[in-house]
């Protein structure tokens, strides 16, 4: 088991596997998108299995694929097959924009995976192409349809942005209706690499008083341990909906995650700098013993509070250029 100083147990690796996407969220990177790292400074496929399964003995259970987009790098299907039979491995899930995503559900599937989030700020085909910079919402709904009829249960994020996709909640919110799908809503946090200014006026009470206004029957229901939304329920809808504090309140009190970048390096929060690069002392020949104990000892410094209220600004603002960086 990975506990930290603060009796924290740690049993969640969230592993992005490149910091590339094919979209150009403006609340995540630039129009020309991030600087992008090189290939060899990537951690290999083969590498990144050893991390992960070292973590699995370690303690970890579920590890999250996420990029940039999981699926724009090379060959990350047969890196899942394996890491999918991993023992000791409990849940294998990804984070995906959906737009690669629609072919490959059969083999998720085939695999054991039973669970996916999804990206998704709009059902308007404009609006997406305003917001992503790209085309591409048919063949995220396609995403969508083979997720549901391949039994995946499907979480889609809704980054909620001031004077852009406020008209998208409510109908965001009549595809739980009649899909079993949750449907969550971000408030947007503030990233270098984003290329509008936040604004603070949608935080998690205005986002639920709208929804309230809609949809008054809406009820709270139960939230899972560790989740990251409060969650909700409109009576005779399958689905739920859920709202992700993100930018106003703190996930560290019950935190339990540990994050790997695409170039190696273990976060032990979503605040911090780093610890150190797992890459680098692999490549410099350590042996698992010894990089268990440096993790162990990474683990011992997580911070207890790494948003701490008056610092978070800042602490964003420095530490990350944007979330396909660091994997959300
Ligand atoms: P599951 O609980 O496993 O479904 O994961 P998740 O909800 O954390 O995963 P996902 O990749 O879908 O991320 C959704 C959003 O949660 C991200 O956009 C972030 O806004 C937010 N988030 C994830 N982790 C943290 C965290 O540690 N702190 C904060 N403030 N926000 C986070
Ligand atoms: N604020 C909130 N959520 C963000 N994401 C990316 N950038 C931001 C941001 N600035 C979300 C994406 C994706 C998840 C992993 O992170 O919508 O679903
Ligand atoms: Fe790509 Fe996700 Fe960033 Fe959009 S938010 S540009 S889909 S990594």
């Amino acid at each position: 088991m990975i506990t930290d100083s603060y009796g924290r147990i740690i049993n969640y690796l969230r592993l992005a596997v490149t910091d590339r996407c094919n979209l150009r969220c403006t609340y995540c990177m630039p129009e020309a998108g991030l600087d992008w790292r090189s290939r060899k400074e990537l951690m290999t496929y083969e590498e990144m299995l050893r991390i992960c399964s070292l973590l699995v003995k370690m303690g970890i259970e579920k590890i999250r694929i996420t990029g940039g987009e999981p699926f724009v790098r090379k060959d990350v299907l047969p890196f899942l097959q394996n890491l999918s039979l991993m023992n000791g491995l409990q849940e294998l899930t990804l984070t995906t924009n959906g737009l690669l995503t629609a072919p490959l559900v059969p083999e998720l599937k085939r695999m054991g995976i039973k669970s996916v989030n999804l990206s998704l700020d709009t059902l308007d085909k404009n609006r997406f192409i305003r917001i992503a910079r790209r085309d591409g919402l048919d063949k995220v709904l396609k995403t969508l349809d083979a997720l549901l009829a391949d039994d995946i249960a499907v979480k889609i994020n809704t980054v909620v942005m001031e004077h852009c996709n406020i008209t998208d909640i409510v109908p965001l919110i009549q595809l739980t209706k009649t899909a079993p799908v949750s449907v969550r809503f971000i408030e947007e946090m503030p990233f270098n690499g984003g290329t509008h200014p936040v604004s603070p006026a949608w935080s998690y009470l205005r986002i639920l008083e709208h929804i309230r206004e809609h949809f008054p029957g809406i009820q709270k229901i139960t939230d899972a341990p560790h989740s990251t939304s409060f969650n909700y329920h409109i009576p005779g809808h399958k689905g739920n909906i859920g709202i992700i504090a993100a930018y106003t309140r703190s996930f560290c009190g019950s935190c339990n995650r540990l994050r790997v970048t695409p170039t190696g390096v273990l976060r032990t929060c979503l605040y911090d700098a780093g610890t150190f690069n797992l890459k680098e002392i692999i490549r410099g020949g350590c042996t698992d013993e010894e990089l268990e104990t440096m993790i162990t000892n990474a683990v011992l410094k997580k911070p207890t509070d790494g948003w701490e209220a008056e610092n978070r600004l800042a602490a964003q603002k420095s530490a990350q250029q944007s979330m396909a960086t660091i994997g959300g």
